[in-house]
């Protein structure tokens, strides 16, 4: 049984594949109607979301199957003080696949140790958002055609913005990829994200905080809200929430064929006027996100047999995880494991205790 937790749990043929379904799924809907009939999907949704969890709703109706779950924590026994563990046990027992987003980072690595069914993360913390990623690579796919020598230009929050995560440990894997990280210095992407799908890659990128000055050279914008509810102090949010405001002015420097995208939901990050821009692709973007959920629920359902690839890591005594947001923190009952020196959870270094 295979999950999508990290999408580097899917290798650049199996992405290729799902974005060929989504693409046959699109020009012809009717021959995938009935696919899933009998099939349940359950969506755990312990944070908000309006686009993640509605069009995975769509997907599996879309497919002919049903969709059974809560959209928020406290309308579950979670509130009585139920693990994540002993949640997804249950809906295990009443699904055939989970899609679940939770605040603690890692808490899709735990589901999946529990679960019999494959269990999809639809956003931990911080941390990813590989379905986000799905539909972000299915968007470039569409809109510009190849992955390759392209640049990218990610704005905003970077420390926080699973969904940028995800994106750049999915697009290092493509030759002649570059980035330009474009955030305040307090918001830079984290060094763990760094290590392992940049410098370990050999992926170029630059650091700038100057974002018209980068947007001539990109073939891609991807902008991010600044992600209020990961700050733990509401001033430092007041003062970084408008480091960016992309409007139709600031694109009047930008390539023709640019693609401006983002996972949305957008505070003030893109001003309204950019909308009708035709270089304005994130409405599309979150559209495209109900067919590659599809053609993911399509992939897992027929993997039954086939091993997770992922590591386990191992248990202990000298290590800690450092992440206050890790869900390995605040589990009752969770093993601790690391591989590497990093936290399996979450990826980031642990300390030595
Ligand atoms: N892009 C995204 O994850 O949106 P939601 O939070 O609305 O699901």
């Amino acid at each position: 049984m295979r999950n999508l937790i990290d999408i580097l749990d899917f290798s650049t043929e199996e992405l290729d594949a799902l974005i060929s379904v989504a693409d046959d799924i699109i020009e012809n809907p009717d021959k995938y109607r009935e696919v899933c009939r009998g099939k349940i999907l359950g969506t755990l949704f312990f944070e908000p979301s309006t686009r993640t969890r509605l069009s995975f709703t769509s997907a599996m109706m879309s497919l002919g199957g049903q969709v059974l779950g809560f959209d928020n924590a406290g309308s579950s026994s979670v509130a009585k003080g139920e693990t994540v563990a002993d949640t997804v046990r249950m809906v295990s027992a009443y699904s055939d696949i989970i899609a679940m987003r939770h605040p603690k980072e890692g808490a899709p690595i735990a589901a999946s140790a529990v679960a019999t069914v494959p269990v999809i993360n639809a956003g931990d913390g911080g941390h990813f958002h590989p379905t986000q990623t799905l539909t972000d690579l299915l968007t470039i796919h569409r809109k510009c055609g190849r992955f390759e020598g392209l640049t990218v230009g990610v704005c905003g929050d970077l420390k926080y913005g699973r969904t940028v995560h995800s994106l750049i440990a999915a697009m290092s894997r493509y030759e002649g990829v570059r980035f330009v990280l474009i955030s305040p210095d307090e918001l830079k992407l984290p060094d763990y994200v760094k290590e392992q799908f940049l410098d370990s890659t050999g992926c170029e990128y630059t650091e700038s905080r100057d974002l018209e000055g980068a947007i001539p050279e990109l073939d891609i914008l991807y902008m991010t809200r600044i992600q209020r509810e990961r700050f733990s102090s509401e001033a430092e949010y007041e003062k970084l929430k408008d480091s960016y405001i992309l409007n139709r002015g600031k694109l009047s420097g930008a390539k023709p064929t640019l693609s401006v995208m983002h996972p949305l939901p957008r505070v003030n990050e893109i001003d309204v006027d950019v909308d009708d821009d035709p270089r304005a692709h994130y409405f599309d973007q979150a559209a495209y996100g109900r067919y590659i959920r599809m053609a993911l629920i399509l992939f897992l359902l027929d993997t039954k047999g086939i091993d997770d690839k992922r590591q386990i890591g191992e248990e202990s005594d000298s290590l800690v995880c450092d992440n206050p947001h890790c869900l390995s923190l605040s589990e009752r009952g969770i093993k601790k494991l690391f591989s590497g020196g990093r936290c399996i959870y979450c990826d980031q270094r642990a300390r030595r205790i």
